[in-house]
């Protein structure tokens, strides 16, 4: 399973970076107004800190527009994946950009009809948000299961990137389901760590080290 950063902001990036099991990094729209620095300059940043696949969203309406932008944001650098909103305008430009080599991820999805027409248009990744769904009170790891099945039953080559994560569970239910990539707050990643025997039993092994060695040494 590939581990993607959810953040735009470039310390979060590399303190992640430094565990050594980032595969890339998705950014939206909020996400990038959050740092208050311009798409293109950011994720250019970001494409410095991680050899792996990065997403900039676009920010316009139109197909025509969101085609343009496309064309832009993916000549930034080489890993730029173009990420597009599941509208109908979304999917046009995505077709067109799939068309030209442009790998998209498709984002906003909350429904496997929605998956479907993606994984038609030439999509490289689709992002069903599971934490958003989860919080009208629908499980949301049932669509990861859906579009899973659905892509396996017709041979899609669309990747599943379990997107708008809350904590480790659904980290676990995506990895279960053989979501290909999810997409993590640095707070999940650090959340991963933790175990409460990890801390007690590093605790206990430390103490006997100690007792054993440093008291000896002390004679
Ligand atoms: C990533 O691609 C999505 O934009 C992100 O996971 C959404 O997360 P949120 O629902 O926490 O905003």
């Amino acid at each position: 399973m590939k581990f993607f950063l959810d953040t735009a902001n470039l310390d979060e990036i590399k303190k992640a970076v430094a565990y050594g099991v980032i595969d890339g990094v998705t950014t939206n729209p909020s996400l990038i107004a959050k740092e208050g620095v311009p798409v293109d300059e950011q994720v250019r940043k970001i494409c410095e800190l991680v050899d792996g696949d990065i997403s900039a969203e676009v920010v316009s309406t139109t197909s025509r527009e969101m085609i343009q932008e496309g064309r832009r944001l993916a000549k930034i650098h080489k890993n730029i994946v173009v990420k597009a909103p599941l509208i109908p305008e979304g999917i046009v430009a995505v077709s067109a950009l799939a068309k030209e080599g442009i790998r998209t991820n498709v984002t906003l999805c909350f429904s496997a009809a929605q998956a479907l027409l993606a994984a038609k248009a030439g999509a490289y990744i689709i992002s069903p948000f599971i934490g958003r769904i989860d919080d009208i009170g629908w499980p949301g790891i049932d669509l990861i299961k859906d579009i899973l099945t659905i892509y396996k039953n017709y041979s899609y080559g669309t990747q599943v990137l379990a997107a708008s994560i809350r904590g480790p569970l659904h980290v676990i239910e995506a990895a279960k389901a053989g979501a290909h990539i999810t997409t993590l707050p640095l707070k999940v990643l650090d959340q991963l760590f933790h175990h409460p025997l990890t801390g007690t039993g590093l605790e206990q092994f430390l103490k006997d080290h100690r007792n054993a060695f440093e008291l000896v040494s002390a004679y």
